[in-house]
Order: C-alpha cells, then sequence, then structure tokens
C-alpha cells in the first residue's frame, strides 16, 4: 500500500468576475508516494503544489480525479488521525501561547490534559522554541511561527506528513534543524510529502522528488536519476595556487577553466572526464588548499524556464 495516491487529480478554477472562465490550477496529477518516503513535491510559484497539499487534506476538493493517502479515499476520517498536515502560512490564535495552542490541538485530537501538556513541551523542544513557549504567538518571528506550525502537524503522532515548505522563513540553522527533523520522522517509519522551490532542500533529504510546473507533472523519480539534474562538472575554489600551477594543471587536462578570484584563490572548472579527487589531489600536492568543492548542474530554476519554454501552456481552458 502507498502512502499517498493520486490519481488524474484536477483542479479548475473559475476567474474573472464579469465573465468566469475556468483556470487550470492542476491538471492529471498522478503520482505514487512510498510508505516512509521522504517525497519532494518542487515547483516554481504557481506550480499547483498548494492546491495538491490542500486538496489531499480535503481543505478543497477536485474537479475530477482521486486522492488517496494510506489506501483509503482522502476524506476517511480514521485516515485524518494518522496525518500531518503544515499549511503554507500557518496562521493561529495568536493571544494564544505556543504551549496553549499545542495543548488545544492535543485536546483536538482527544488526548487528555497530561498527555497534551507532555506532548507539547516534548514537540515544542523538538523545533527548538521550548524556551518560548510561555511566550504569545503575536509576539513570533515568521521563523519561529513556521516552527510552531511544524509542531502542530505532529501533535498526533503522524504516520504521513504533509508539509507546505517547511523551510519558509527559516535563517539557514533553521532549515539545518528542520532537515534534521525530517530525517528523524523519518527513521521513525514515517513518510514525509512536502513542497519546495528549492533544490538544496530536495537534495539534502528526499528519496524521490516530482516536479511540477503550469499545474503538470514534469518529471518523477530519483533526483540523481533526472537527466536535468546530474552533474556536468565540478567547481573547485582553491588558495595558495601560484599561476603557473595554474598553467600545468591546464595544460595536463586536470582544469578546462581558471579564474582568479584574489587573495591568491582560484575558481577552478573541471572537465566531467577527470574524477575530482583526482585533480584535488593532483593540486593538493602540489600546494593548493581546498576552499569548495562544488557540482555543476542545472538549477531547479533552469529546468523550470526549459519547461515552460519547451511547452508554452495557456492554463484558461477556452
Ligand atoms: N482560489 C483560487 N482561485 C483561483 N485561482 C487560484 C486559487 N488558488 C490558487 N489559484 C491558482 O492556481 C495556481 C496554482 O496555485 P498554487 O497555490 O497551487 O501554487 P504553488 O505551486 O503552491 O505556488 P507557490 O510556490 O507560490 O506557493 C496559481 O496560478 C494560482 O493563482
Ligand atoms: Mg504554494
Amino acid at each position: 500500500m502507498d502512502a499517498i495516491r493520486t490519481e488524474g487529480l484536477t483542479k479548475h478554477y473559475r476567474v474573472g468576475f464579469w465573465r468566469p472562465r475556468p483556470y487550470v490550477a492542476l491538471e492529471g496529477l498522478t503520482l505514487e508516494v512510498r510508505q516512509g518516503e521522504v517525497f519532494g513535491f518542487l515547483g516554481p510559484n504557481g506550480a499547483g503544489k498548494t492546491t495538491t497539499l490542500k486538496l489531499l487534506m480535503q481543505l478543497i476538493y477536485p474537479t475530477s480525479g482521486h486522492a488517496e493517502i494510506l489506501g483509503r479515499p482522502v476524506g476517511d476520517a480514521a485516515v485524518r488521525r494518522r496525518v500531518g498536515y503544515l499549511p503554507e502560512n500557518p496562521s493561529f490564535y495568536d493571544y494564544l501561547t505556543a504551549e496553549e495552542l499545542l495543548e488545544y490541538v492535543g485536546a483536538l485530537f482527544g488526548y487528555g490534559p497530561s498527555a497534551r501538556r507532555a506532548r507539547a513541551a516534548r514537540l515544542l523542544d523538538e523545533v527548538g522554541i521550548g524556551a518560548e513557549r510561555r511566550l504569545h504567538l503575536r509576539k513570533f518571528s515568521k521563523g519561529m511561527l513556521q516552527r510552531v506550525g511544524i509542531a502542530q502537524a505532529l501533535v498526533n503522532d503522524p504516520e504521513v506528513i504533509v508539509f507546505d515548505e517547511p523551510m519558509s522563513g527559516l535563517d539557514p540553522l533553521g532549515r539545518r534543524e528542520i532537515r534534521e527533523l525530517v530525517l528523524r520522522l523519518r527513521d521513525r517509519g514515517c513518510t514525509v510529502f512536502f513542497s519546495s522551490h528549492v533544490l538544496a532542500d530536495a537534495e539534502a533529504l528526499c528519496s524521490r522528488v516530482a516536479i511540477v510546473a503550469g499545474g503538470r507533472l514534469a518529471a518523477v523519480g530519483q533526483l540523481a536519476d533526472l537527466v536535468a539534474f546530474q552533474v556536468r562538472g565540478w567547481e573547485l575554489v582553491v588558495a595558495g595556487l601560484g599561476p603557473e600551477a595554474v598553467e600545468r594543471a591546464k595544460g595536463a587536462g586536470l582544469v578546462m577553466r581558471a579564474t582568479a578570484v584574489g587573495d591568491g584563490r582560484y575558481a577552478l572548472e573541471l572537465p566531467l572526464s577527470v574524477a575530482p579527487e583526482r585533480a584535488l589531489a593532483e593540486l593538493t600536492t602540489g600546494g593548493a588548499r581546498l576552499v569548495s568543492l562544488n557540482p555543476l548542474r542545472e538549477t531547479l530554476e533552469d529546468f523550470f524556464v526549459r519547461q515552460v519554454g519547451a511547452a508554452p501552456r495557456d492554463r484558461g481552458l477556452d
């Protein structure tokens, strides 16, 4: 049984006041998310990500198509108890404290007073705002509210977790903490389905991804297998290398292009035909120090631009 399955899931909106016309927010999405997967749902602004997640949570209803969670239709009450959801821009009763909000959500799930207090404390610690548990939510920053949103999605120990842009509003440290949290959830056997437009988050977390653009599925699979994102070369930044050594490395075919970035540093573009480990070993033997090594590949943005360019689509229906 899959954790999430959609078949031909479609949502059309009617837009325009005087002459309402159908608009394609999502068209024929067929997707399977296996149990225990961390699955990234990627796409640019307006691609249809939030629409899909809302359809899964039955906050909106499909024009056509079908969606299942844990083998049951999304409306099934028993299944809903096993799902956690972080909405896109979580907003809460802001006169409550973080602790009160979580206890309130716990009460909605039917936990008794001591159980919900314990859960609230554990989850607020887990998302890194334990120290602010008694603060009113109206005093919370965007990143702190995002963490509260993640905590409330986990109150019922869900087996399937649906996060709409979990990293949004978080600083680099916050991103790392939430990434680690997602991996801990996976290690406990949870399925995590999250939307994002940041490729790096997907790379750090996902077993598989789906890419949507213009309301349609553009690609699905393991990131490493998606041809568009395969490494085209490496950029190596080194320090402490003389110009002669750079020329020698070029002559030996270890380096394709070298740009001096000042401070005795060079950004070197390595050819794909040479293992970056080998180029690095030879350069460090020659006295270079490693500053950074990064793969060169198409970015998600390049991919989107190409997709949109290849298939210009009018999302209106008439
Ligand atoms: N209630 C609505 N009425 C009309 N159009 C809508 C409605 N909700 C969403 N849309 C349109 O559907 C498309 C998909 O929106 P959606 O919110 O799913 O995008 P998204 O992929 O989540 O984008 P983002 O990355 O910006 O969050 C957008 O073009 C949006 O304008
Ligand atoms: Mg969205």
